[in-house]
């Protein structure tokens, strides 16, 4: 029987589902796989914090030294989160010779081409699936299933957090406030949870993904990010009423060399397949000019599903002859044959607060036109106290800065714009 020693770098939501599911599928990894783990430093910031798995307590340390020098130890799992200390504990334990893998976006996305390196320059394993969308084998199969393909697009529901708060205020009405309390007592948020609702998680992952099916590095400066923090019941209902359902979407396509890769709430019609996709579930919807569509769906945060991804790349990495890393030129920057178009063709619903007087109607249709956009829906929500009336326009497919231009041309004493919100369909 082959054992391999492992230390964790981080006991929380994450560590703690790993450290149960090795402890409960033990026998059948040593079974199936004539295989033992046996984990023997776990670092925390405080070794006296009740924890949510039964990790003995002379295993927890707060000295990374003691983990990170022990030559025992060949595999390092990085679940602590934040881009530092993690990637320097992540670089010393890839130099010393010791495999890592993590389940850390903001790290990778930030300092992937150095990770790589490093375990390159030692020929040691460096493993992230769970950084990217929980359980869901993601980069696992852009990696591998699909290398035959070319990718034209990818749509996505990357954030569990913001998929959960959004489904429930689509289903009750609740405001995101009260929800995310709850999404946090699940475990599903980051430890801060403003990289969830502002969009930023999703647009590490996006990077990381992106770069995987482009092949080649899209860093997460070129991913356009805009939350959920804005977005308000009143927009979900009048959503609802017009056919559509609200997700914060992960979008990259590519066309030859021109690639769009973008974060922000997007209207879908209730029949797209993500539209189904509710609570802490996630979906990559992609298109590969062999496979064409293809989703997949699955629990994208949260305890056991996340350490479902972690300790697969464990057993992997444990048992893999030999290493291997993606192939394209993983630097900083952007891989300088990617053209990044940030005008982009798009529907949008716009809610308006209006004045109620004959010719409004013709004028925000006129400023619209001006710069070419055209409107496919209309409706009135009945009448405001203040004597304005909502009005909600869906617009047929416009550039970005078209769109932008005629928003700037209205005259906020007829009417102001409450939102805009991208449609898909
Ligand atoms: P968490 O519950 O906050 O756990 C973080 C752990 O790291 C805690 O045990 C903490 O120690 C330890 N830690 C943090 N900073 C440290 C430092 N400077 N020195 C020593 N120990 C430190 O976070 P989590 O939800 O498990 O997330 C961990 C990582 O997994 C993040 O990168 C996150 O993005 C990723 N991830 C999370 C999920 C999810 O569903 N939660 C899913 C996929 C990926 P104490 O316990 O002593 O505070
Ligand atoms: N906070 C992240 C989410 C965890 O909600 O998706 C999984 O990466």
């Amino acid at each position: 029987m082959k054992e391999i020693i492992i230390g964790f770098l981080g006991c929380g939501n994450v560590g703690s589902g790993v450290w149960k599911l090795l402890k409960s599928i033990e026998k059948d990894i040593a079974h199936r796989m004539h295989l033992s783990i046996r984990v023997k430093k776990v670092l925390v910031r405080d070794v006296n914090k009740a924890r949510n798995c039964d990790v003995p307590h002379e295993l927890l340390t707060a000295s990374v030294d003691e983990l990170l020098d022990d030559p025992e130890i060949t595999l390092v799992v990085e679940c602590m989160g934040g881009e530092q200390p993690a990637t320097e504990y992540m670089l010393r334990a890839l130099r010393g010779g010791k495999t890592v893998v993590t389940a850390n976006k903001v790290a990778l996305a930030l300092n992937w081409h150095r990770l790589q390196a490093a375990a390159q320059e030692r020929n040691v394993g460096l493993y992230y699936e769970a950084s990217v969308c929980g359980a869901i084998p993601v980069i696992n199969v852009l990696q591998n299933s699909l290398q035959a393909n070319r990718i034209g697009h990818i749509m996505g529901i990357i954030n569990g957090t913001t998929n959960y708060i959004l489904s429930r205020m689509y289903e009750n009405g609740e405001d995101y406030r009260d929800v995310l309390g709850d999404a946090q007592r699940l475990g599903l948020a980051e430890p801060n949870p403003a990289s969830d609702v502002e969009g930023y998680d999703a647009a590490y992952k996006l990077s990381i993904m992106a770069s995987l099916a482009f092949h080649g590095r899209v860093p997460v400066s070129k991913v356009y990010t805009e939350g959920i923090t804005k977005l308000t019941a009143m927009d979900i209902s009048c959503g609802k009423e017009m056919g559509y359902v609200l997700k914060l979407l992960a979008i990259a396509k590519r066309e030859e060399n021109t690639v769009q890769v973008r974060v922000h709430p997007t209207f879908l019609p209730e029949s797209h397949p993500l539209s189904s996709v509710n609570g802490s579930f996630n979906a990559m919807y992609l298109h590969g000019h062999a496979c064409q569509e293809m989703m997949l769906q699955g629990r994208g945060a949260g305890d056991l599903p996340t350490a479902s991804a972690v300790v697969s790349d464990i057993l992997h990495a444990a048992t893999v002859p030999e290493h291997s890393y993606p192939t394209f030129a993983n630097t900083a920057e952007a891989d300088p044959s990617l053209v990044f178009n940030d005008n982009w063709v798009s529907k949008y619903f716009i809610r308006l607060s209006a004045e109620d007087r004959p010719g409004v109607l013709a004028k925000i249709a006129g400023w619209l036109a001006q710069e070419d956009v055209s409107i496919a829906t209309m409706l009135q929500k009945g009448r405001a106290d203040d004597g304005r009336v909502p009005l909600i326009f869906v617009t047929h497919t416009a550039p970005e800065k078209s769109l932008r231009k005629a928003l700037e041309s209205f005259d906020t004493a007829l009417c102001t714009v409450e939102s805009v919100i991208r449609v898909e369909e």
